[in-house]
């Protein structure tokens, strides 16, 4: 009777310790199978399944846009570069990826600019009207373009104090021209309007003159087709002092006076020297764009062109 007890409570024993381990082992089964679940469909897997490096994985996953993008393509060794550069545009990721494949040698932030400005595009292949609703800061370029109609109603005729004879501009514009050529002149430098409002007709006059003298090609790095001239925006000024011409006005203390402070009185320099891939036009020390005073400091600040404060800023 004594050794059958010890037997009942030795089995009992026995069939509780197998009934926990049982449950201990079930329960870490299931645990490790929800956590091999969770893992095989994280984020982190999903991206390294694609073939992204660990180092990729720890900066995409500190954004959600990032890592919903990737998740969503095929690998690509560019993306992640293009997507963290500073003027990234989602809208245009597409065009960034098959623009570097064509490209390779282009860095990511040659990339984002061009594209942004439509560079992926032939000048004047694809245009379209300009937004003229955008005011101080319409963009007219090799891609967009004003009517041969267009109106502004608020042209004013320059002083001869701050322009060459019968010039006219925006009012804006000219308030701010005379203030900036005032100031310049208590320095002992004279900045002058050379060229400033052109109408279609004007322009379409000039193109044809620098055509038919030197060709196409020549032609459209200097002067812009008809319509897709700045200076029918009333906005533009071809400056120069009372003695330099286009040619030589980067010579002068005037010019170095408006690189400096040009922009606190809302002008930018529209194509400044290299950046002729993005603007169209050849280096012209000599063309400032009114876009206003905080406008104008930005894109100084940021060393930007227009096209591309544009494309990014006002478009977005
Ligand atoms: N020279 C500038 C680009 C124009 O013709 O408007
Ligand atoms: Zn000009």
């Amino acid at each position: 009777m004594f050794i059958g007890d010890a037997m009942k409570k030795f089995r009992l024993k026995k069939s509780a310790y197998i009934l926990i381990g049982t449950t201990v082992l079930s329960i870490g089964g299931i645990i490790g199978y929800i956590k091999y679940n969770e893992y095989i469909t994280s984020d982190k897997y999903l991206l390294m399944e694609k073939g992204y490096s660990e180092t990729d994985i720890a900066t995409i996953l500190k954004s959600k846009e990032i890592t919903t993008t990737l998740l969503n393509r095929d690998y690509n060794e560019h993306i992640l570069g293009i997507m963290n550069e500073k003027y990234y545009l989602k809208k245009n990721l597409d065009k960034y990826l098959s623009y570097k494949k064509e490209n390779p040698d282009k860095t990511n932030s040659e990339i984002i600019s061009i594209v942004n400005v439509n560079g992926d595009i032939e000048f004047y292949e694809t245009i379209k009207p300009s937004d003229t609703s955008k005011g101080n800061l319409i963009l007219v370029n090799k891609y967009n373009y004003l009517p041969d109609n267009y109106e502004i109603e608020d042209l004013v005729n320059m002083s001869i104090k701050v322009s060459f004879q019968g010039k006219q501009i925006k009012k804006e514009v000219y308030e701010a021209f005379y203030k900036m050529s005032m100031d310049a002149r208590s320095e002992d430098l004279t900045i002058v309007a050379n060229s400033t409002y052109r109408d279609y007709d004007y322009q379409t006059a000039l193109y044809k003159r620098y055509k038919n003298n030197k060709g196409q090609a020549y032609a459209d790095k200097y002067a812009a087709r008809p319509g897709h001239s700045e200076h029918q925006t009333g906005l533009a000024i071809d400056v120069s002092t009372l003695n330099s011409s286009l040619e030589n006005f980067h010579e002068t203390d005037e010019y170095k006076w408006l690189i400096d402070n040009a922009h606190k009185y809302g002008f930018i320099l529209r194509y400044p020297e290299n950046k002729e891939f993005l603007t169209g036009y050849n280096y012209e020390s000599w063309h400032y764009r009114y876009v206003g005073v905080d406008v104008a400091t930005q894109i100084k600040n940021e060393d930007i062109t227009f096209d591309e404060y544009y494309a990014y800023y006002v478009e977005g």
